[in-house]
Formats: C-alpha cells, structure tokens, sequence
C-alpha cells in the first residue's frame, strides 16, 4: 500500500475540491496546472506539500497533450485561477505545468502558453510521470496513468524517467464500448460507467477489449525492465476490478492510487517553486 502521508494528501485534496473549501495557509503557495485530455486540473498547496485548495474542471481542449482548442483552454485556466484566488483572498502568481513524456519542444511551449495566458508565470514543466511519482512519493518503479486518451507507461529509476511509453487507449474508449454494448449515447455511457453500482454488470464489457489491452501493452512494455511495483494512477483506473486484470496479466504487484484523478495534478504542484 501506498505510505498514509501520500493517501492522506490525496484524500485531503479530494475533499478539498469536492467542497470547494481552502485550508488555511501562511501565503507560500505552490500551483500545479494540468491540462489533461478529459480534465484541467489546479491544485495548490503549501511550502511543505499540504494541499490548501484545489479545482478540476471537465474539458476537451487539450488531446493527449496537444492543445486543440487554445481560445477555450485559455478561458477555463482564468476561470479556474479566479476561481481558486477568490477562495484564497490572494493572487496566485506563477505556477508549474506537465506534459506527457515524447512531445515536442512545440507542443510544449503551447501548453506553457495556455497556464501563462491565465496570467500565471511557468516556472517549470515537468513530465507528467515524475510528477506521479513525486505525489506517490516514490523513485524507481513503474507508474502506468491510465487517463482519458491514453495509457502511458515510464519506468523511473533514482527519480528520473528511464523509459516511457503511451498508446491512445483510455477512458474515452471504455466510454464508446459501453455506448456500442449498451446502446447509448456517449453522455449516457460517460454516466453508466461512474456508476459504482453497476460496475459488476459493465466491467465485464469493458475488460476484454481495453483493460486487458492495457494491461497486455504495459506487460510487453516491461519485458526488458526489472520492475516489481507497478503503481497505476488515472481516472480510468478507477473500477475496483481494475488492479486485479493488472495484477494477472503482467504478474506484478499491483499498486492502485487512492484519488486516482488526482495524483499527477498533486504532484505537479509539489514540483513547483514556492
Ligand atoms: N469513477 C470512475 N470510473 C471510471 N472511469 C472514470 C471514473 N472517474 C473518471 N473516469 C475516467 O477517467 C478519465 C479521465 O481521467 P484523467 O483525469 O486522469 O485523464 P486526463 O488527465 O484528463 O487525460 P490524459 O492523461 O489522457 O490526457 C475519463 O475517461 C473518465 O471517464
Ligand atoms: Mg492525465
């Protein structure tokens, strides 16, 4: 099991978002922007890595690391930053942001745009899975993140990324083969699959077709690395059932995330500059 400072934290923050509230603070604040493709998320937290206030806002804006809407992400970013500077009573003022490992110089500079255009000034862009790893406060092992585009996959030793890599399946494509089995529209899918009460009835439909894909691609990705952990993080990861597909396909030890949505947003602001 992950160490109780780590679920703390995140279980922390979860209530944090959940009631819009903020902790009380000294005025040393750190901010982690993520710009996922199924959620933003801002969270802000003190000089010792307490979370003190955080926000997530469901969007489209940004595929897999690619801004493709720049108007629109750049409206929800100042939305959120008032957002939480109104909960605060104070400005927030710079920031650090992700990308998922592998893309490029370019594509990078946008994503720093969109955080800058909030009136935020980037400090550093970290990758998304060092990020993990500093919330899940670990240095060498695997993290898989499972989130709405993608699986990605990054093999860290001594902190750093060793190896890394991603596949465009996630939890949109859970979304579409529930919305094909079952007959729905995509919002309606999108509402079944939250549903931990019907998680028994749709996890079956799901499993073959993605999870296990998932867990076939991170089983062949590790064949040249000596890993035992396997952390999974994401909000795909979310279903009770999943670590357990994980856990048979690739044999390892299985590590799941409390507030799986909320470990890379986390992390990010603990890499920030105070
Ligand atoms: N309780 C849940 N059960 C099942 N799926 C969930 C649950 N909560 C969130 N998800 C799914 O998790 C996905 C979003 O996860 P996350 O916020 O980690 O992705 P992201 O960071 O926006 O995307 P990416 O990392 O691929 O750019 C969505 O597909 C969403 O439907
Ligand atoms: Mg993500």
């Amino acid at each position: 099991m992950a160490d109780v400072s780590v679920e703390t934290r995140l279980r922390t923050l979860e209530q944090l978002i959940r009631d819009a509230e903020c902790r009380e603070h000294d005025g040393v604040l750190k901010v982690g922007v993520d710009l996922g493709t199924a959620n933003i998320a801002m969270v802000v937290v003190d000089r010792h890595n307490a979370p003190i206030t955080g926000i997530t806002y469901p969007s489209s804006v940004v595929k897999d690391g690619i801004v493709v809407d720049y108007l629109s992400a750049t409206r929800v970013v100042k939305h959120l930053k008032q957002q939480l500077e109104a909960r605060l009573g104070q400005a927030l003022t710079h920031a650090a942001t992700a990308i998922p490992p592998g893309i490029s110089e370019g594509n990078t500079k946008v994503i720093a745009n969109v955080v800058e255009s909030s009136g935020l000034l980037v400090t550093h862009v970290v990758d998304e899975p060092v990020a993990a790893a500093t919330a899940l406060n670990m240095r060498n092992g695997a993290v898989v993140d499972v989130g709405g585009g993608t699986t990605g996959l990054s093999v860290l030793r001594n902190g750093k990324v060793l190896f890394s890599a991603d596949e465009p399946t996630g939890g949109t494509h859970m979304t579409l083969v529930l919305a094909g089995a079952l007959g729905l529209t995509y919002a309606d899918a999108e509402q079944v699959k939250h549903d931990p009460a019907q998680e028994a009835d749709i996890f079956p439909l799901v499993r073959p077709v993605v999870v296990e894909k998932m867990a076939c691609l991170t089983r062949d990705w590790l064949t040249a690395y000596n890993v035992r952990n396997i952390h999974v993080v994401g909000g795909a990861s979310s279903f009770s059932e999943f670590p357990g597909v994980f856990r048979k396909v690739t044999g390892k030890n299985i590590i799941p995330a409390v507030e799986p949505l909320l470990v890379t947003p986390l992390g990010i602001a603990m890499q920030a500059a105070p």
